[in-house]
This record gives C-alpha cells, sequence and structure tokens, in this order.
C-alpha cells in the first residue's frame, strides 16, 4: 500500500510490486531485457526496483551505460556490489577484495601476461586442444567417421565448456594445471563453480553444501597453484613459459611489496572464473548461429580456404596477426556478442547520494533525480545492444552489418551521432573504449574486461580449428536464453549436428 502513497520525487520511480522484499524478482529473474524493455515503456531510462530487498536502480541506453560505468569509482563501487560473490570464490587480497588501486595494479600485471609474443604462441596449443578433444571426446568423435555423408550431434554447451577450460589451462593456466584438468582438478572446479552462482550473490552465506563445497574448493585450488609456484621456484627451467602465472611471478606493486604468492593464486583462480563461462557461453552461442545460417558457415569456410589452403591441400597454421585481418570471423564474434553478452546486468554499490544527469532522466523540466546511497545501480548492454533506437533489425543475427560501411551498422551509427554530437566510440576495431556506446559486452571505464583480445584468440582459433573441419546445422528450434545463471546461456535442448567436410 506505501506504494500508492506520494511517491518521494527527487527518487527515480520505483517499479510497482505486489510483494514487499521479494519485489520485482521473479521478473527480473525470469528475463531481464524483457523485464528492463518493459519498464523503460512505463517510467523511462531510470527506474528502481526491489529485487529480494535491495533497491535496484536501473540507467538505460549509451548515456546510462556512462552513467554507471563512467561513474567516479568513489561514488560508484565495485567492490562492494561484488566481494561478498568473488571473495570466498578467488579469494583474499585480489580483484574485489583490495582497494581499488590495487585492482587497477593487478590488472597490469595481468596485461603484461596477455601480451602479443605469449598469443602467438598460444594459437597451435588452441587448435591442438580443440583436435585432441574432437579425437576423444566421447560426445564428440568425428574420426573415425569416415562416411562424409553421416551426421553426429553433440550438446553445444558441453562441447564448449570443455574446449574452453582445455585451452584456457594449456595456454594461461600453465602445463601443470592442464595435466590436472581430466583428474582431480575437474571435480574441484566443479565444486568452486557450484559457488558462483545468483543465489550466491543474494545469500553470500548458507548453511548448505555447495557454500562448503565452495569452500574446500576454493583452498584445494589455491593451495594447487601455490604448490606450482614452490616448485617452479625450487626447479627454474630453461624453457620459456607462456603462461600467466610466469608473468606474474616476481611482479611487484608500485609500494616496492612484491605480489605474494597467494595472491598469485588467487589471481589465476579469478582469471579462471572471469574466463570460463564467458568465453564457453559465446562460444555455444556462435555455433548455434553458424549452425543456424549455413551460407555464412560456409562465409567462414571460404576465408579460411582463401586465406590458409596451400596448393598442397594442407592448411597453413593461422597466426595471432592473422585473426585481427578476418572480417567474416572477426564480424561473426562480435554480432554474437552484440545479441548474446554473457553478462547482463553490471552493477555499482552507491556509497553517497548521486544526482542523475538531467539529459538521461529527470523528475520533471527543472528537477533532477538522486539515486540514494545503499542502492545498487545497474546497467545493461544487453538492452542497448539490442535496441531498435541504434540497431536495425535488433533481433537479427547480421554479422554483415559490422562489414558493410553501408550497412545496417554504419547507418545506426551514424543516425545516432547526428543526435549526440558524434561522441560515441561504437567499438570498431578490436577493442572500443568508450563509456557511453550502446555496444559495451566487454564493459567499460575503469573495470573494463582486459581478456577481450585473449577471448577473440580462443574463440577465433576455436571456430576456425572447427569450420575447417567440419559442417554445422540446427538439429532443432534456435535455443531460448536461459537467465537463471550468472552468465546468459543455451536452453536445453541445444544440439547442433555436425558432418565432416569433403575436403579436409
Ligand atoms: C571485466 C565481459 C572474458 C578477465 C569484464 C566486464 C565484462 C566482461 C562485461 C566488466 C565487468 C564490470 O564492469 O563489472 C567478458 C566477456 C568475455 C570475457 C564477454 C568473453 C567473451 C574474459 C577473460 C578474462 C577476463 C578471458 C581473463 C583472461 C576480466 C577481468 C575484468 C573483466 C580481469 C576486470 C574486472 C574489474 O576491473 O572489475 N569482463 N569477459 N574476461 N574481465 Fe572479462
Amino acid at each position: 500500500l506505501y506504494q500508492l502513497l506520494p511517491q518521494d520525487k527527487s527518487k527515480p520511480p520505483m517499479v510497482w510490486h505486489w510483494i514487499p522484499v521479494f519485489g520485482s524478482a521473479a521478473a527480473y529473474g525470469q528475463n531481464p531485457i524483457k523485464f528492463f524493455f518493459d519498464c523503460r515503456e512505463k517510467y523511462g531510462n531510470v527506474f528502481s526496483f526491489i529485487l529480494l530487498g535491495r533497491r535496484v536502480t536501473v540507467a538505460l541506453g549509451p548515456e546510462g551505460n556512462n552513467f554507471v560505468l563512467g561513474g567516479k569509482h568513489t561514488l560508484l563501487s565495485a567492490e562492494d556490489a561484488y566481494t561478498h560473490l568473488t571473495t570466498p570464490v578467488f579469494g583474499k587480497d585480489v580483484v574485489y577484495d583490495c582497494p581499488n588501486e590495487m585492482l587497477m595494479e593487478q590488472k597490469k600485471f595481468v596485461k603484461f601476461g596477455l601480451r602479443a609474443d605469449n598469443f602467438r604462441a598460444y594459437v597451435g596449443m588452441i587448435e591442438d586442444e580443440v583436435v585432441q578433444f574432437m579425437n576423444n571426446d566421447a560426445s564428440f568423435r568425428i574420426w573415425p567417421m569416415n562416411d562424409i555423408n553421416e551426421w553426429g550431434t553433440f550438446d553445444v554447451l558441453h562441447a564448449m565448456s570443455e574446449i574452453t577450460i582445455l585451452t584456457a589451462s594449456r595456454t594461461l593456466q600453465g602445463k601443470e594445471v592442464r595435466s590436472q584438468i581430466d583428474k582431480s582438478y575437474a571435480q574441484v572446479y566443479a565444486d568452486l563453480d557450484g559457488g558462483f552462482t545468483p543465489l550466491h550473490w543474494l545469500l553470500p552465506n548458507l548453511p548448505l553444501e555447495s557454500y562448503r563445497k565452495r569452500d574446500a574448493a576454493h583452498k584445494k585450488i589455491s593451495d594447487l597453484y601455490i604448490d606450482i609456484l614452490r616448485k617452479r621456484r625450487e626447479n627454474p627451467s630453461d624453457e620459456q613459459e607462456h603462461d600467466m602465472i610466469a608473468s606474474l611471478m616476481n611482479q611487484k606493486y608500485r609500494s616496492g611489496k612484491i605480489l605474494e604468492d597467494h595472491e598469485i593464486a588467487h589471481i589465476m583462480i579469478a582469471l579462471l572464473m572471469a574466463g570460463q563461462h564467458t568465453s564457453s557461453a559465446s562460444g555455444s552461442w556462435t555455433l548455434l548461429h553458424i549452425a543456424d545460417r549455413p551460407d555464412i558457415g560456409e562465409a567462414l569456410y571460404k576465408e579460411q580456404v582463401e586465406n590458409f589452403l596451400q596448393p598442397d591441400g594442407t592448411w597453413r597454421q593461422m597466426q595471432y596477426e592473422d585473426i585481427k585481418t578476418l572480417p567474416v570471423l572477426d564480424s561473426v564474434i562480435r554480432e554474437t556478442l552484440r545479441m548474446h553478452p554473457p553478462i547482463h546486468s553490471i552493477m555499482r554499490k552507491v556509497r553517497e547520494p548521486i544526482p542523475v544527469p538531467r539529459t538521461l532522466a529527470s523528475p520533471s523540466e527543472d528537477g533532477t533525480y538522486v539515486v540514494p546511497k545503499g542502492d545498487y545501480v545497474f546497467s545493461s548492454a544487453a538492452v542497448s545492444q539490442v535496441d531498435p533506437r541504434y540497431w536495425k533489425n535488433p533481433m537479427e543475427w547480421d554479422p554483415s552489418r559490422w562489414i558493410d560501411p553501408e550497412g545496417m551498422a554504419a547507418q545506426a551509427y551514424k543516425q545516432y551521432d547526428d543526435e549526440n554530437g558524434a561522441k560515441v566510440d561504437f567499438g570498431f576495431g578490436l577493442v572500443s573504449k568508450g563509456t557511453e556506446s550502446p555496444y559495451q559486452p566487454f564493459g567499460a571505464g575503469r573495470h573494463r574486461c582486459i581478456g577481450e583480445q585473449f577471448a577473440y584468440l580462443q574463440l577465433g582459433t576455436v571456430i576456425t580449428t572447427l569450420i575447417r573441419r567440419l559442417e554445422f546445422r540446427l538439429e532443432g528450434k534456435f535455443p531460448a536464453p536461459d537467465y537463471n545463471t550468472l552468465i546468459v546461456l543455451p536452453k536445453k535442448p541445444r544440439n547442433i549436428m555436425y558432418r565432416r567436410r569433403k575436403f579436409d
């Protein structure tokens, strides 16, 4: 009934709900994108809703993205929003369990590891892992599949999750982790992963089995990395390692303090968790779209043939530099991330009352909304990336919009630039940095993803290794998105049919 009383005009409008405390949890949880679009219809770009006792204020559109991601970190805190979820999983003293300045330094250490000479070494390793997976995985045997007319079928998320962890561990995580993957590590990883869910964000500590398993798994994995570090120090090898552990060893903060072993271990866990679901979900959606559009599968194959097939019929090994020069591959990944950004809501917690720019939303001609201290603020690239205000036919998966200079995206950008004084970076090229862009699958601003180039390398190599050897078709209907996990995944059934290419 309190909702019928006159509302405080300085606060953004509150979404109507029937059950106090529970609020709009069901509508948001089932389909946040629909919920946000529906609310925008009723309340405008900025509105608040109740999510299991928390007040959340949502800011939509490029300007909303800018409000949340371009805001001062002293006012809008990522660590206050995430630490209760991430610290039990990643561990102490890293990422959101340390002052923001320390995270910025840790990101710099990681960036040092994500450098071109390491990436050059990764392409062959990733290709090798994908081929091994195709040979060995029970759900995905193509050899011996001699009859080229024979179709097999596989669950795309299963395949992509396996391929992602195998390729990430072979490259970033290092050979010791890779050698454990098929053994004890898989179960421990699964237990840790079980603690990284929306429930754990909402209720960080419950006396439940999954919480106990999460804590035990964190300890085991952390000890594993610390053991690897100890052994590497005891027996330094002459062989140059290209993994992240090697890059993080001996790093120092500006203060002169060394990066301690437990911090390296916890950063390694954070990277594992940051990359695993985001990349496996993106790989799955990419393959589903390719299977749904055989013409684009063929365009990808043709691009490979033109660039890498040698006169003797063997494939030239793709190089890191090549990946940036393949427009079909690039646009296929870019377009998939537009329609399926793995993270649908980016969150910050408000430390001081913060006024909403009047151009974004305001209660009246001369009034201003103020988001109160203690609110969570959400931005959603998943909304701006399919918003018909910025994209033509936004629900159509059309990679060509990224290639054709006269194409839909180019037109949409121009229109947006004209209306907004051409201040928007739309992310052409490998990296987009603008906080006021409708296209932000990797976030923007201070907390922007540093894994983007690795993700492109990993996804690009996985997709091309598969496309050189296989054709794909969708087995049933295109799967709907499941929003009940932290990362948006395709719902079951999500089977893809595949067949060996004639000229492999
Ligand atoms: C941050 C998306 C892969 C490491 C982020 C953010 C997004 C994102 C949206 C911003 C979060 C925020 O502002 O709250 C993605 C997508 C990926 C991907 C779509 C793959 C398709 C990776 C990989 C790594 C990684 C492979 C590591 C190798 C990080 C790190 C941050 C981050 C360290 C910074 C967190 C911060 O500063 O608060 N990612 N990511 N990501 N991501 Fe990624």
